[in-house]
C-alpha cells in the first residue's frame, strides 16, 4: 500500500478552477468521454476569442489518420494573441502579464499586458517588414528573455508559425532545423545569461548559417551588449526593427487548424521530427489544463521555471498562462545559481503561488541540503508541480514536506511534446496523491495499457501506454511528412496513439509512469534519442559501431552509456572518450553528453544482424543476472566481454 496525501485544505478551499473537486472530475470526465466534440466544442467557445466561432467538434479518428490529420473546431477563425493579449486589456490591462528574472537575482522585469501587448504588436509590423506572412517559418534561438515569448507571439500574430530551437543544441543541430522547416528569418540574440555565463547565441547563428542560402533576415535582440560578428544585409537589430515600428497591429485572422508552431523532438531515428501544433486545440487544451490542474486564481503569481525552447515552455509559461490572463514568471538562470536556494529566494520574493519543475532540479536541491530552503519564507506556496520524467517517491516527498511544509498539493504532470499539454496528473484541488504516481487521466483522455501481445490490460497490471481518443492539444502531423507521424504513433498499435512510454496502473485505478519503452532517452528531462547519439559516435573516425542506451542515473533520470566498437589498432581512453563527447556536444548540443563509455569487442546482435538492445540496457541497469535469452546472438561470447567490462558511475 503506498502512501496517499490527501488534498490539502489550503488548496481545497476556495479552489476556483473548472475542476475544484472530485465529483466534478468524474462529471466531466464522464461527459467529454460521451460527447467529445460538444464538450470541447464549449471549451473552446468560452476560451479562447473568435472571429467566427466554430460550428464543428472533432473531425478524424484514429483509425483513419493515414488520410490527414484529425481537426478540432474546424470552421473556426481566430488569432491566438486575441485570446492571449487583446481580450484581457479592459479588465487586466495594468496586471503583469510577464514577471522576469534574470540570470542576476536583481535583474527583474515586469510586463503588463498593455505593454506586452504593444510590445508584440511592434515586433509583428517589424518581422512584417522583414516580409514574414501567414504560414512562413521563423525560427527562433533565444535563451530566456521575454523577447522569446513576444517573438513567439509575434509570429503568431501574423499567422506565421514559429519554431523555437532550445538554445543548448548545437550550430549543426540548428542548421538540420533552419533547413528542414525552410526557415526564411531567424530570431536570436547577442548572448544568452546562464549561471553566471555568457552563451553564444549569434555566434552559433552565424555558424548555422554558414553557406546557407535559404534565411534572408536575422533579427537579433541586444542582451548583453557582448561583441558579435555581423552580417550586413542580413542581419538587423531587434532594438532598431521593433523600436521604431506602430505599436498597433491588426491580427490576422487564420484557421482553428492553421499550424501555430514547429517543435523538434527527438524520436527512435537519427532525424528529429517537427511536431505540428495547430492554433484553436492547442490553446483550448493548454487554458484548460493549465487553469484546472493548477488550479489557478486570479491573483496567483505562477512560475513554471522551464525553458521556452521545450513544450513545457510553450504550454506552460507562454501559450496557457496568458490565454488564462495569468502572471507568468520567466526565469534565466538555474536552480543551482548563485546557490541552491535561488528557487525558494524568488519564491520568497514574489510571493510565488503556483511553482512548476522538474524531478532532475528537486533531486539536486534535495541534495543541497534543507537549509537552503528553509532560509526563505515559502507560505505563499499553494501548488506545486513536476513534469519531464519519473519521480522517485522521495524527491517527491522532499518536495512535498520540506518545500511545501505540507500545506501544498503537489501535481505530477505526465505529458509529451506530441500531447501539447497534461494528459495524466493530479488536479490540486480534486485529486489525492500517491508520490511517484501520476494519478489519473484527465477528462477527455483515455489511457489502454497493452500487455507484450499487444492485448488490453484491465483492471491493475502494466504494460506499454497508447491513448484512445483525439484531444483537441495532440500535434496533428509532423512537419513535411504526414507517413512519418503516422508510422510513428498509430503503426505499432493501429487505432491508437502509442506513447513510448510504459506504465502501470493500480489497484485504484492510478497510473505510475516507468518510463520509455522506446529508444527515447530522458536525462534531466532533456529528451533525446539514442539514434542521435549513436549517428555522431558513429561520425568519429575510430568508431566502427556504437550502441547507446538510457541507464538509471541518481540526480538526471537517466544518464547514457555507449557501447562502442573501435576501428582495428585504436584502444580506448580518456582522450578518445573526451573526443567522443565533443563530436556529440557539436553534433546534438552541450546537453548530450556520454556518462559512460565501454569499448567492446563487438554488439550483441542476431544472426539477421539487429543489435539486441535489451542485453545492452541490462547490463547498463546494472542487472546482468537479467539477461534471458541469448542464444539467438550470432555470437554469444560478446556478451560476456560485455558483462565482464560493464562500467558504473
Ligand atoms: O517519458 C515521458 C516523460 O517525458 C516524455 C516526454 O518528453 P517531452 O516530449 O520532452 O516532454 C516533456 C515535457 C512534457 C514522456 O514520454 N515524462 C514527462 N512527464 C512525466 C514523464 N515521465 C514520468 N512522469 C511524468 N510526470
Amino acid at each position: 500500500m503506498s502512501d496517499r496525501f490527501p488534498v490539502p485544505d489550503r488548496v481545497r478551499h476556495g479552489a476556483s478552477g473548472p475542476i475544484p473537486d472530485l465529483a466534478t472530475h468524474r462529471e466531466l470526465s464522464a461527459r467529454a468521454i460521451a460527447n467529445p466534440s460538444g464538450f470541447w466544442l464549449d471549451e473552446a467557445k468560452v476560451r479562447l476569442a473568435w472571429h467566427t466561432e466554430p460550428t464543428l467538434g472533432l473531425k478524424g479518428s484514429f483509425h483513419d489518420i493515414q488520410e490527414g490529420p484529425i481537426s478540432w473546431f474546424g470552421d473556426g477563425v481566430l488569432n491566438v494573441t486575441e485570446s492571449c493579449l487583446d481580450r484581457h486589456l479592459d479588465s487586466r490591462g495594468e496586471k503583469v502579464a510577464i514577471l522576469w528574472e534574470g540570470d542576476e537575482p536583481n535583474e527583474i522585469r515586469r510586463i503588463t499586458y498593455r505593454e506586452l501587448h504593444a510590445e508584440v504588436c511592434r515586433t509583428a509590423n517589424a518581422l512584417q517588414e522583414l516580409g514574414v506572412k501567414r504560414g512562413e517559418r521563423v525560427i527562433l534561438y533565444m535563451g530566456m528573455v521575454p523577447e522569446a515569448a513576444i517573438a513567439m507571439l509575434a509570429c503568431a500574430r501574423l499567422g506565421a508559425i514559429h519554431s523555437v530551437v532550445f538554445g543548448g543544441f548545437s550550430a549543426e543541430a540548428l542548421r538540420d532545423r533552419i533547413r528542414d522547416c525552410g526557415a526564411q528569418v531567424v530570431i536570436t540574440q547577442d548572448e544568452g545569461r546562464r549561471g553566471g555565463r555568457s552563451v553564444p547565441l549569434k555566434a552559433v547563428t552565424d555558424a548555422a548559417l554558414e553557406g546557407e542560402r535559404g534565411v534572408e533576415k536575422v533579427l537579433v535582440f541586444r542582451r548583453t551588449g557582448g561583441e558579435i560578428d555581423w552580417t550586413e544585409g542580413r542581419d538587423v537589430w531587434w532594438h532598431e526593427a521593433v523600436g521604431e515600428a506602430s505599436a498597433t497591429h491588426q491580427a490576422v485572422p487564420v484557421g482553428a487548424e492553421d499550424p501555430l508552431f514547429i517543435l523538434y523532438t527527438s524520436g527512435s531515428t537519427g532525424r528529429p521530427k517537427g511536431v505540428v501544433h495547430t492554433c484553436a486545440g492547442y490553446l483550448v487544451w493548454t487554458s484548460f489544463t493549465h487553469e484546472a490542474v493548477f488550479d489557478l486564481r486570479e491573483g496567483d503569481v505562477y512560475a513554471c521555471v522551464a525553458d521556452v525552447g521545450w513544450i513545457t515552455g510553450h504550454s506552460y509559461i507562454v501559450y496557457g498562462p496568458l490565454c488564462n490572463g495569468a502572471t507568468t514568471l520567466m526565469f534565466e538562470s538555474t536552480p543551482l545559481y548563485p546557490d541552491a536556494g535561488r528557487y525558494w529566494d524568488m519564491v520568497e520574493r514574489h510571493r510565488i503561488n503556483i511553482l512548476y519543475t522538474a524531478p532532475t532540479a528537486i533531486r539536486a536541491l534535495a541534495a543541497a541540503g534543507d537549509a537552503f530552503v528553509e532560509k526563505y519564507d515559502r507560505s505563499s506556496l499553494r501548488v506545486l508541480g513536476t513534469v519531464g520524467e519519473p519521480i522517485n517517491p522521495d524527491a517527491w516527498k522532499w518536495y512535498a514536506r520540506t518545500v511545501g511544509e505540507g500545506r501544498c498539493a503537489v501535481v505530477d504532470t505526465w505529458w509529451q511534446t506530441e500531447t501539447g499539454g497534461h494528459m495524466i496528473t493530479p488536479v490540486a484541488p480534486a485529486i489525492a496523491a500517491k508520490p511517484g504516481s501520476a494519478t489519473l487521466p484527465l477528462p477527455g483522455v483515455m489511457p489502454v495499457l497493452l500487455d507484450e501481445r499487444d492485448r488490453v490490460i484491465h483492471g491493475p497490471g502494466e504494460g506499454r501506454l497508447c491513448l484512445e481518443m483525439p484531444w483537441p492539444g495532440m500535434a496533428r502531423t509532423v512537419w513535411g511528412d504526414h507517413a512519418r507521424y503516422v508510422s510513428t504513433y498509430f503503426g505499432l498499435f493501429p487505432g491508437r496513439y502509442f506513447t513510448g512510454d510504459g506504465c502501470r496502473r493500480d489497484d485504484d485505478g492510478y497510473y505510475w509512469i516507468t518510463g520509455r519503452v522506446d529508444d527515447v532517452i530522458n536525462v534531466s528531462g532533456h529528451r533525446m534519442g539514442t539514434a542521435e547519439f549513436e549517428a555522431a559516435l558513429n561520425s568519429v573516425e575510430e568508431v566502427a559501431e556504437a550502441a547507446v542506451v538510457g541507464f538509471p542515473h541518481p540526480i538526471k533520470g537517466q544518464g547514457v552509456y555507449a557501447y562502442v566498437v573501435l576501428q582495428p589498432g585504436f584502444s580506448g581512453s580518456v582522450e578518445l572518450e573526451a573526443a567522443m563527447n565533443k563530436t556529440c556536444r557539436a553534433q546534438i548540443g552541450a546537453h548530450a553528453k556520454v556518462d559512460l563509455f565501454q569499448v567492446v569487442p563487438g554488439l550483441p546482435k542476431t544472426r539477421s544482424g539487429k543489435v539486441m538492445r535489451r542485453i545492452l540496457r541490462k547490463v547498463a541497469e546494472g542487472e546482468p543476472e537479467k539477461l534471458g535469452d541469448v542464444s539467438t546472438l550470432a555470437d554469444p561470447s560478446v556478451v560476456q566481454a560485455i558483462v565482464e567490462g560493464a562500467r558504473t558511475l
